[in-house]
C-alpha cells in the first residue's frame, strides 16, 4: 500500500516537472523582451543597423535554432553570442513568438 502511494506520488511528481518545463510561448512576453534586441533589429524586426539582419515574419522555428546557436556559440557573431548568452530557452520562444508573428508585406518590383 504504501509502496503504491510512494509510486503515485512519484508519478506525480515527474507529470509536475514536465508541465513546468513546457513552456508556451508568450509573443506578448516576447515583445517587452524585443525591447533589448530593438536597437539592432527594431521591436518590428525590421533592421536599425547595417550589420543587423530583418528578422520579421521569420519561422518561429528558424528563430529559436538561430538563437539556441548563438547561445552555444555554435554560430558565431561577436555581438549575438553576447546577446543570447543569458536567454533562457523561455525567453527564445517568446522572442521567437514575437517576431515571427509579425506579417511582412513585400511588394515585387515591376
Ligand atoms: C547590438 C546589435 C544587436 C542586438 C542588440 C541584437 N542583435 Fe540579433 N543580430 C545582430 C547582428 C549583427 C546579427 C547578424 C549576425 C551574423 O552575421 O551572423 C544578428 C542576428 C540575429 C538573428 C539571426 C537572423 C538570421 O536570419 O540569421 C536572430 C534570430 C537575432 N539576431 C535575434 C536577436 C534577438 C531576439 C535579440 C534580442 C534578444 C537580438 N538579436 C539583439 C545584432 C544584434
Amino acid at each position: 500500500m504504501i509502496a503504491r502511494v510512494l509510486i503515485l506520488f512519484s508519478m506525480l511528481g515527474l507529470l509536475t516537472a514536465a508541465i513546468g518545463s513546457a513552456h508556451a510561448a508568450d509573443a506578448k512576453a516576447g515583445r517587452k523582451k524585443a525591447q533589448m534586441c530593438a536597437a539592432c533589429h527594431g521591436i518590428d524586426g525590421l533592421s536599425k543597423m547595417p550589420m543587423a539582419p530583418n528578422i520579421a515574419g521569420s519561422p518561429a522555428m528558424y528563430l529559436e535554432k538561430q538563437m539556441k546557436s548563438f547561445r552555444s556559440e555554435e554560430r558565431k557573431d561577436e555581438t549575438m553570442n553576447v546577446v543570447a548568452k543569458p536567454l533562457s530557452d523561455a525567453d527564445i520562444a517568446d522572442l521567437a513568438a514575437w517576431y515571427s508573428g509579425l506579417t511582412v508585406d513585400v511588394t515585387l518590383p515591376h
